[in-house]
């Protein structure tokens, strides 16, 4: 039975245009594989331990006699999200840009991931395993904005997924979220509203070809 994997990282649950859209790709997904199951991994309604990932980085030089019960806990949590994304046909992660930057939540995942064995720079367990990456952004980075270039976030997650891991990798980037709450926005309001239903439409079309590639 296939089984996608869903990686939450938006700090609402109200409201949230990232987990809207991955529900776009899942019902596609799920309309591609009958019967079919979604494990769901949500980063801030469960967040994983900040200083996991130094403790299970520092477990590795020490012989496993001698490890701390902390390291050998952050050594257990790293090989449960690595077996979590290999078992997975394939991957929806929805992240938002905050800061200008990556969600702490998704860089915490993202790095116990990469602190796997299995998963480290030059693996290829992930190589071709079709994933999905949904974007929200309050604003605007589009090529020709004031603001291209200010998202830190967007080409490091591609990098991450679709280069180190070597995942077959399409993104979907909703911008603009805050148009409609934010009135230094408001001119903003229709190309958002597009924006929006470009995104929905285009995670459906692709979280139905990640079911056709898995
Ligand atoms: C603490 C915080 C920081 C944010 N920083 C940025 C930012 O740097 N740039 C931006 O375009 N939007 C920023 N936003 C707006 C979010 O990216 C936007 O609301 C997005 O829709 C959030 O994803 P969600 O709708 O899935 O919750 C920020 C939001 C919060 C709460």
């Amino acid at each position: 039975m296939a089984n996608l994997l869903r990686v939450d990282a938006s700090i609402r649950t109200e409201g949230s245009v990232s987990r809207a859209v991955a529900d776009s790709a899942v019902a596609a997904w799920s309309t591609e594989h009958p019967g079919s199951t979604v494990c769901r991994r949500d980063l801030t309604g469960s967040p994983l331990p900040a200083d996991a990932w130094a403790r299970a980085v520092t477990a590795r030089g020490v012989a496993e006699p001698a490890r701390t019960a902390e390291q050998r806990d952050a050594l257990a949590l790293v090989a449960v999200l690595a077996d979590e994304i290999i078992a997975a046909d394939a991957l929806v992660l929805a992240s938002p840009l905050y800061n200008f930057g990556v969600s702490q939540h998704t860089k915490t995942w993202i790095d116990l991931l990469i602190a796997d064995p299995r998963l480290g720079p030059g693996t290829t367990v992930l190589e071709g395993k079709p994933a999905l990456l949904v974007v929200a952004q309050g604003g605007g980075y589009r090529e020709g904005t004031p603001r291209h270039g200010w998202d830190h976030s967007t080409a490091y997650l591609e990098r991450i997924l679709g280069d180190n891991f070597a995942m077959d990798l399409r993104s979907v980037v909703a911008d603009l979220t805050l148009a409609a709450v934010n009135p230094a926005m408001a001119h903003l309001t229709t190309d958002a509203e597009h924006a929006l239903a470009a995104a929905h439409e285009e995670a459906a079309r692709h979280g139905k070809s990640l079911g056709a590639a898995a």
